[in-house]
């Protein structure tokens, strides 16, 4: 080989590791990586629960069989999304967190809850998460605290929550009680 196309191979390389260097942070910005798991959450405010059936996609990793019969959702906001949630305008920083556990029925018609099986959220980061609305999401399966949702999934999350749009992509309305 040639002295000159060694070296148009070498500066095609550099250039190539250097085009990685710069597009580095910017990827990294967006990267489901940067939604991490909400510690502590079942210490923030209580917003609410909700029953889905055992049809729910939810339970596709691990089916919910005999005694389950449904997925119970609890709703947690930390202290900025419990703020958002009163005024409509969510601030950098707030995270709403949901855990969806297994709901089992006895015999007699009692019921309780079963296994966690996934935790996923909602954090607001406006110029991060510029792409879906200024929200991170992320969801966590049972037991692990690595966000599943690749750029594709998010977008899926961001499109059914774009529908609240005048409500900060946010659901769950505030209720005084
Ligand atoms: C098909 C529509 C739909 C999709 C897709 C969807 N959501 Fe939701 N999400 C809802 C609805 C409806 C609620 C309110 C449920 C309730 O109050 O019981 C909700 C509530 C939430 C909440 C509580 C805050 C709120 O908006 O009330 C979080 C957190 C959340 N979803 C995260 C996610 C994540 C993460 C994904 C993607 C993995 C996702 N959602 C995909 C419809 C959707």
């Amino acid at each position: 080989m040639r002295r000159s196309s060694l070296f148009a191979i070498a500066a095609a390389i550099t250039a190539g590791l250097l085009f990685n260097l710069v597009q580095t942070p910017s990827v990294r910005a967006d990267d489901e990586a940067s939604v991490t798991y909400p510690d502590g959450y079942w210490k923030w405010t209580f917003l609410h629960g909700s029953l889905v059936p055992p049809s729910f996609a939810g339970f596709g990793k691990s089916p919910c069989a005999k005694p389950c019969t449904n997925g119970v959702f609890y709703f947690y906001a930390n202290e900025l999304a419990a703020k958002g949630l009163q005024t409509g305008v969510y601030a950098d920083g707030a995270v709403i967190a949901e855990e969806m556990l297994e709901f089992r029925v006895g015999e007699k018609g009692n019921g309780e809850e079963g296994r966690r099986v996934l935790t996923a959220v909602m954090v607001k980061d406006s110029k991060r998460y510029a792409s879906t609305g200024g929200w991170g999401y992320g969801n966590f399966d049972e037991g692990s605290r690595t966000n599943t949702l690749d750029g594709q999934a998010r977008q899926a999350c961001h499109q059914c929550h774009i529908s609240r749009k005048e409500q900060g992509y946010v659901f769950t309305k505030y209720v005084e009680r």
